[in-house]
């Protein structure tokens, strides 16, 4: 029997380069064909042989002699069409697609369903990080009730930066475009997009149950300024973009991407830099929590190839390769809307300095039932205005929507300038 598994690569870019040069070391798998966008690109890859390059990727899908399709194209079009097209070719898929998984898991799986492939996408979260095996096999026999993600390396790289070098967001954002770190767009990774879409991924595997990325609460992190983190500094928090999915009492799924206040007392808390990391909570494993690179050629290939070989291993011997890896959930997750969450708040407000306003602040939250933990004024501006700072105890998002509403409103307030959830 012919053991060698053949594998068309769709992409040849940063992830792409990184699974042909991985997979160069083992000879159970071969690499047949590779589809790109530019065929006469330079491409500096030891190995590559020009000849199995073509820019007709339906071709690949359609080719008879290839067992698995690696999808590292990205996006939508014409990823989505390539991946149901092969799948319908009976080839079994990897891809590090989070989008098309996030926006049109559902469609994929239950073809893959009728026609009895796999579809595995563990590079799709996280890049370099295994979290998708793990979750489905190793923590298989728990009840996973939270998820507390950084998942975007960007911004992460970004609110560290701003941290260590107590700058505001715009001067690190070019920064970062000029490094390599930030998109020329970045909005897909400053405005919570990307983040959704890998929590949206991880949630419905841990809960068992689908999730609507498109419902899912998003804030970027362009309203964050050096002043913020300096008093989230004092406070003993630093600043994180935070992909969040938990289960509720009502056994609702409560899944949103927003900046956080982050207690300097949980290891998430030091995750900088790049760098990614999952926390879980389940039962009965308790807390758990992966870190490590979350984007970049060999990390990512890392995450591709695993799911190559473990196809490979297994091809030749079944028609039914790693049965607790494919997708058997169909209940759609019932979404909880974030003015129900509850969350304790960070919100600071500029205001006149001028006597009673911090009453009148605190009044504010009362008559919201809101209970503060502390307010205080720091210093006086050049202007004249104060800044005042609350921090509130768990309280409903929607009475504090309400309060901060009406303190835009008072005449002694200029402006509620932001408001942070706070993990502690
Ligand atoms: N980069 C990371 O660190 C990372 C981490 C995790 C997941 N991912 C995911 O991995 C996927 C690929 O990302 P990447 O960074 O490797 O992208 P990339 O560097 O832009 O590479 C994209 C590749 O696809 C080829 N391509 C574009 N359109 C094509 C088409 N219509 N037909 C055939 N080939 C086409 C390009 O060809 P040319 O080479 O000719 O331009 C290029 O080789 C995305 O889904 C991304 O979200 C990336």
């Amino acid at each position: 029997m012919d053991n060698i598994v053949k594998v068309g690569l769709l992409g040849l870019g940063t992830v792409g380069s990184g699974v042909f040069k991985t997979l160069s070391n083992f000879d159970n798998v071969e690499v047949t064909k590779i589809s790109v966008s530019n065929i006469n690109k330079k491409r500096n890859i030891e190995g590559l042989s020009q000849e199995i390059l073509t820019t007709d990727s339906m071709s690949i899908v359609n080719n008879s002699d290839i067992d698995i399709i690696v999808e590292v194209i990205g996006g939508i079009n014409p990823a989505f069409d390539l991946i149901t097209t092969a799948i319908k070719n009976k080839k079994h898929i990897v891809t590090a697609n989070k989008e098309l998984i996030a926006k049109h898991g559902e469609e994929i799986f239950e073809l893959a369903k009728k026609f009895n492939v796999s579809v595995l996408y563990e590079a799709a979260v996280a890049g370099g990080i295994p979290i998708i095996m793990p979750i489905k096999m190793a923590l298989a026999g728990n009840k996973i009730s939270k998820i507390a993600g950084i998942l975007n390396g960007t911004t992460n790289f970004i609110l560290t930066k701003m941290t260590n070098e107590k700058a505001d967001f715009e001067p690190i954002l070019k920064e970062a475009q000029e490094l390599g770190y930030a998109e020329a767009d970045p909005t897909g990774d400053i405005q919570g997009y990307d983040a959704a879409y890998k929590i949206a991924i991880l949630a419905s595997l841990a809960f068992g149950k689908r999730i609507d990325s498109s419902l899912i609460y998003r804030e970027g992190i362009d309203n964050i300024s050096a002043v913020d983190i300096e008093y989230a500094d004092d406070m003993g928090y630093k600043i994180k973009l935070i992909a969040l999915a938990q289960i509720t009492e009502n056994d609702k799924v409560d899944v949103r991407v927003h900046p956080m206040f982050v207690s300097k007392k949980l290891p998430i808390a030091y995750i900088d830099g790049v760098l990614n990391a999952i926390y879980l909570k389940g039962h009965p494993v308790g807390e758990v929590m992966f870190s490590g690179p979350g984007a970049g050629e060999f990390p990512t290939a890392s995450s591709v190839v695993g799911d190559i070989l473990a196809l490979a291993e297994e091809i030749p011997y079944t028609d039914n390769p790693l049965p607790m890896l494919k997708c058997k959930h169909e209940e759609k997750a019932e979404q909880l809307d974030i003015k129900h969450t509850e969350n304790k708040y960070y919100i600071r407000v500029s205001a006149q300095n001028t006597p009673g306003v911090i009453g009148d602040l605190g009044c504010i939250c009362g008559r919201n039932k809101i209970n503060l933990s502390s307010i205080f004024q720091k210093g006086i501006l050049a202007d004249g205005s104060a800044r005042v700072v609350l921090l509130t105890e768990p309280s409903k998002e929607e009475a504090v929507q309400k309060a901060v509403e009406e303190m835009n409103a008072h005449s002694q307030v200029k402006q509620v300038m932001n408001v942070i959830r706070v993990m502690d």
